[in-house]
């Protein structure tokens, strides 16, 4: 399928599109990784006793969902609601979120005929997706939207291990014990991560965010044997549409360069490197994302600002800068010192 290059949308010129693309800002574009979510008491009451993938199917409930952080914190982007695992479920993996846990596969991946039981996913498969891209960027206007999807790895992480894990033991035995089984594996999630970020492009996502977020566990040397290669074909697939493309992963100071060269424009650097260091090891023409620590949120409105002045400072002469967090909020930050944040990186970088 050949990526026609898509006509500027209204987003075209709004300071986070021009810093993805390192263009002159008029201040640094805001969002918040995990803006859409339970720091929110609007987001608790539309959520309430409606399960999580369920939530993410209902195109209306979405629309809302993305649009409550735009309008209470004035950030320079939406992110669309929606969840990693939501592809998988799409083409009938037995999988659920847990409340406090994080996605849980019912039958783990373990062996090649598991395997053969990940299809292909099609744009039918997620029409709730194009519904409420549809109805969201009408309602955002020059506000761009964020579409994402996890990274193979990432994904392969939940699909081998069933459900969270703090040393991926199962998935690492496969990338090193069967390394032809692991390529597959990887490969098939790299097509259908594609196919899904491709229905977000051509729905009006003006950027989009590859989630590796757990590839900050691997060494540089097996990211780019066993990972990299999966990931730079779905940045290859997105390529042609004009639309940047940002890779995020935690932990992952090691990995800027590599994640930088499977195809990102943007490179997202938790809070563990600082920016100017982060820039050094990515190397030129790559914007960067970050990096503020989610934690500071819990301190002192002087302390916030303190350790945002840090962030702004070591991104001074950045080719590129888009503020966010190191990682996403966490469900008990105050969203009143979200709306601060903002309003205080917009003052201090007006230009
Ligand atoms: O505002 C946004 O960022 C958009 C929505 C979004 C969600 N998940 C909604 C969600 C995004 C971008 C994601 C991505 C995601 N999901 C990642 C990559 C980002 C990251 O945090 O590193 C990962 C690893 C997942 C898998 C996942 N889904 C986890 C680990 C959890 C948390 C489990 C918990 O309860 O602590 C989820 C559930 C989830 N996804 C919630 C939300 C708002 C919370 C569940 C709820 O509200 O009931």
């Amino acid at each position: 399928m050949s990526a026609p290059e898509t006509p500027p949308s209204a987003a075209y010129d709004s300071a986070f599109l021009k810093a993805c693309r390192r263009e002159p800002v008029p201040h640094t574009p805001v969002w918040f990784m995990r803006q859409a979510g339970r720091s929110l008491p609007e987001y608790r009451k539309v959520r309430e006793g409606i399960p999580m993938l369920e939530s993410c199917m209902r195109p209306e409930l979405v629309t809302e969902i993305t649009l409550q952080p735009v309008r209470r914190h004035n950030v320079d982007a939406a992110i669309y609601y929606s969840d990693i695992v939501v592809p998988l479920k799409a083409i009938g993996v037995d999988l659920d979120i847990r409340p406090g846990v994080g996605p849980v596969v019912e039958k783990p991946i373990r062996t090649r005929a598991d395997l053969a039981q990940l299809r292909d996913l099609t744009p039918e498969d997620v029409s709730y997706v194009t519904e409420a891209i549809g109805l969201l960027t009408r309602e955002l206007g020059p506000t761009p939207l964020i579409g994402f999807a996890g990274a193979p790895f990432t994904l392969a992480s939940y699909l081998v291990e069933g459900g969270p894990s703090r040393t991926y033991e199962n998935a690492k035995a496969m990338m090193y014990g069967d390394p032809q089984l692991w390529a597959d594996l990887l490969d098939r999630l790299a097509e259908i991560t594609a196919v899904f970020l491709k229905v977000q492009i051509e729905a009006g996502a003006s950027a989009v965010q590859l989630f590796d977020s757990w590839a900050g566990a691997l060494a540089p040397v097996d990211y780019r044997r066993s990972v990299l290669p999966a990931s730079a074909k779905v940045f290859k697939a997105v390529e042609g549409y004009g639309v940047p493309r940002i890779h995020f992963g935690v932990g992952c100071g090691e990995l800027l360069k590599l994640m930088g060269e499977a195809g990102a424009d943007v490179v997202g650097v938790d809070w563990r490197v600082p920016l100017d260091e982060a820039a050094r090891r990515v190397g030129p023409g790559k914007a960067l994302q970050g990096n503020l620590d989610p934690t500071v949120l819990f301190a002192s409105t002087d302390a916030v600002e303190a350790k945002t002045r840090e962030v702004l400072d070591s991104a001074e002469g950045l080719e590129g800068h888009v503020f966010n967090l190191g990682h996403g909020v966490m469900p008990s930050t105050d969203p009143d010192a979200l709306t601060r944040l903002v309003e205080y990186v917009h003052t201090q970088t007006a230009r």
